[in-house]
């Protein structure tokens, strides 16, 4: 994997041969600059470095800053980055502030998952099985040990342990002060499903309910707590706690069937997500949390990629912008995006969030690119360049 600084400096040397090459002193011509969310950081960050490698997409550049997704939206509407890929969308407030028509791009989804470390016993023979309303009750200090009869009776497994759960055995949970998308998407599920049990709000810095453990900074300071601490619970995007080696739990979904992540149909075949259009502030509540069918997983976040719609006047590399997008959307992306604990897009999705980047309007389709570096847009990255 490539992380963000060897990025830098792979890119800043395939830079210097191309200006070696062309000898036209094009070195910042060639860089589409983005950054965002610090989940994304391996996917996103490997996928930019990627399409460097890309024979399609030689010559470009493409630095990407994994500063969170709240300062890569911030520096995305301020023109800072060109581009910016997040895990929750822009709110209503950050969309109009911006004063130009800007599309919210569904880019993979992203599981959110709850890790426990229960006993080594439970966790050799069993999953940990939680509906919303115990989650909620668990998370706020309601249910405070692991014997509490409202966790066995989802967990018949606990009564036949050896040797058995200890009678009062304590329940640490652990929670992130900062904001993070993860206590959005599973904030919203407790909402949806918790049957009025959740009094935290949904909000992606949530408040930590009494003696829940503090922590901030990353999904690592989390999975940390959780390896170490016997009885501890908390919850991660599904990369940082597949990281950490943790067994994530079944969450019981709206169809009323446990289930985890990595068993989900996260094609969602037979369920309509209504999608709003691709440049209007319909996003700022959209999400798929709680949705329906018997193989939904309850809790997770759609990354979206950030961007202009009109790159006609602001931007002279709109056919670069649209060649990065083609590229992230396309099928050495998405069919990566599983080894990252990301989903690829459902068709549906899929084709959506193609059409968005074609309504890119650019300036010309030779704006940037030299006819030798132009990169093939068509199949299988299906954007095309004419302004439609
Ligand atoms: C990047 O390329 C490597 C090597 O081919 C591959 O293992 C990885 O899955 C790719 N990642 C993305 C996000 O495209
Ligand atoms: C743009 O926003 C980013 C993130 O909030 C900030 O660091 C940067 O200073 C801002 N730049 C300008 C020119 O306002
Ligand atoms: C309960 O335990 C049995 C046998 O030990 C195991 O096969 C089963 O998968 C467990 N159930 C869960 C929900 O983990
Ligand atoms: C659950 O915990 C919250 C936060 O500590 C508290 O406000 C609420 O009253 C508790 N609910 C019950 C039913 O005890
Ligand atoms: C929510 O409450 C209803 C009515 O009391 C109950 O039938 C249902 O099982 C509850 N759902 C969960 C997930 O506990
Ligand atoms: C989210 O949390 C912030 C800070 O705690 C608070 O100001 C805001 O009102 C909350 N939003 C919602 C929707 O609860
Ligand atoms: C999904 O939406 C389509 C078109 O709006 C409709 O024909 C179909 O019945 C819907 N399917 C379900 C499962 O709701
Ligand atoms: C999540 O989506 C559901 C269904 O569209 C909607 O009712 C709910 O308000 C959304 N949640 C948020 C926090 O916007």
């Amino acid at each position: 994997m490539v992380t963000g600084w060897e990025l830098v400096l792979v890119s800043f040397a395939a830079l210097a041969l191309i200006a070696g090459t062309d000898g036209a002193g094009t070195d910042k011509t060639y860089s589409v600059i983005g950054g965002g969310g610090t989940a994304l950081r391996d996917f996103v960050s490997d996928a930019v470095g990627n399409a460097t490698q890309d024979a399609n997409y030689k010559g470009l550049y493409l630095p990407f800053y994994t500063v969170g997704t709240g300062v890569g939206q911030q520096a995305f509407l301020n023109s800072t980055y060109v581009y910016s890929i997040g895990d929750f969308p822009l709110s209503l407030k950050d969309y109009k502030s911006a004063f130009r028509p800007i599309l919210q791009i569904p880019l993979s989804y992203g599981p959110v998952a709850i890790y426990a470390n229960v006993t080594p016993e439970f966790h050799k023979s069993s999953t940990l099985q939680l509906s919303a309303p115990v989650a909620a009750a668990i998370f706020q200090g309601n249910i405070t040990t692991w014997d509490d009869p409202a966790i066995v009776a989802l967990n018949p497994n606990f009564t036949k342990l050896d040797p058995p759960i200890p009678a009062g055995a304590p329940i640490k949970v652990v929670g992130r002060t900062d904001s993070n998308a993860a206590a959005y998407a599973m904030s919203q599920w407790l909402q949806q499903a918790g049957n009025s049990t959740w009094l935290g709000g949904v909000n992606k810095t949530l408040p930590l309910f009494p003696k829940a453990k503090a922590v901030s900074g990353s999904g690592s300071a989390v999975t940390d707590y959780i390896g170490k601490t016997p009885g501890a619970i908390g919850f991660v995007d599904a990369l940082a706690g597949k990281k950490a080696k943790l067994a994530d739990a079944a969450l019981l979904n709206q169809a009323g069937k446990f289930i985890r992540y990595s068993k989900g149909d996260w094609t969602f075949k037979g369920i309509n997500i209504t999608t709003p259009p691709s440049n209007s502030d319909g996003w700022a509540s959209f999400n798929i949390t709680n949705l329906p069918g018997a193989a939904t997983y309850p809790v997770a976040t759609v990354s979206l990629i950030f961007a202009n719609q009109d790159l006609s006047e602001r931007e002279a590399k709109g056919a670069a912008i649209k060649a990065v997008f083609g590229y992230l959307l396309g099928p050495s992306v998405q069919g990566a995006a599983k080894s990252y604990e990301q989903f690829p897009l459902d068709p549906a999705m899929l084709a959506s969030s193609v059409q968005a980047v074609n309504s890119i309007r650019i300036l010309d389709s030779r704006d940037w690119f030299q006819p030798e570096l132009y990169p093939k847009l068509g199949p299988p990255y299906n954007v095309q360049y004419k302004n439609s």
